[in-house]
């Protein structure tokens, strides 16, 4: 099988080395490499040196601030070159127009020389954050959200949706009820994944296994520490990727 496996690997690392370094052993082996807060704040310029390597650069910086803020935001990753982008569902219709608005107008001459892996010109995909998998029900309750979390998660979906975002991030617990609504190219993201042979799920709440997220309709599914932590991060990339391609088959053939 020479299909690329959905799988995005979050560099959550202190510093660009580790990253890069990292990034350039994955390169044809996964979809994506996801820059996340810890290491975009330590090393900006990481987004533009991913993309320079040739990798499609998941841009994870769950934007949340006043409509004309995230639009100067989502302009300068454009410009820096992510293809996809994260912001807080819940920043409201205001806010995730206004996003939309500016991811619309990145274009290709905002990125001079940039092509990305698969060698397309585009603007970057904006996808919303529902509710953070390391939240659970009662954890959103403290936080002054009353009902059912997949209620939240469902809702935040459709403002979503309606302001024109590409896709949102959700657990893979709720793939499935979000799919039933939210038919492709609609892209439902999942974190919170741990594969079986990982010993723990560390922080997060609403934990499933790669083939689990597959089956209930991810379509790109995010990992971490299961594989930079793991001995040897490209071999466990690598079997996780086999796990996402055997659960993709197993779809297609169930029709
Ligand atoms: O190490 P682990 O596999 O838990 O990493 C999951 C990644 O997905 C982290 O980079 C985290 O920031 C991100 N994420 C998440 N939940 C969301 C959105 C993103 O865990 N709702």
């Amino acid at each position: 099988m020479d299909r690329t496996p959905p799988l995005a690997v979050a560099l959550d690392f202190p510093d660009q080395g580790p990253a890069l370094a990292l990034a350039r052993r994955l390169l044809g082996k996964v979809a994506w490499v996801k820059v996340g807060l810890e290491l975009f704040i330590a090393a900006p310029g990481v987004i533009a040196a991913l993309r320079d390597m040739g990798h499609e650069v998941f841009a994870d910086l769950k934007l949340h601030d006043i409509p004309n803020t995230v639009a100067g935001a989502v302009t300068s990753a454009g410009r820096a070159g992510a293809s996809l982008l994260t912001v807080h569902a819940s920043g409201g219709p205001a806010m995730l127009r206004a996003a939309v608005e500016a991811a619309e107008a990145v274009g290709p001459d905002d990125r001079a020389g940039v092509t990305g892996a698969f060698g397309v010109r585009r603007r970057p995909r904006l996808l919303g954050v529902t509710v953070l998998t390391s939240l659970d029900q009662s954890g959103l309750a403290e936080v002054g959200v009353a009902g059912r979390l997949v209620d939240q998660v469902l809702r935040l979906a459709a403002l979503a949706a309606a302001a024109g975002l590409e896709g949102v991030v959700a657990s893979a617990e709720e793939a499935a009820r979000l799919r039933a609504v939210h038919a492709p190219p609609f892209l439902l993201v999942t974190p919170g994944v741990r594969p079986t042979w990982d010993a723990g799920s560390q922080d997060q709440a609403r934990v499933r296994t790669p083939r689990q997220a597959i089956l209930a309709g991810a379509d790109l599914v995010v990992v971490g520490r299961p594989i930079t932590a793991a001995k040897d991060p490209v071999e466990a990339a690598e079997r996780i990727g086999g796990e996402l391609l055997d659960a993709l088959g197993e779809l297609e053939r169930s029709g």
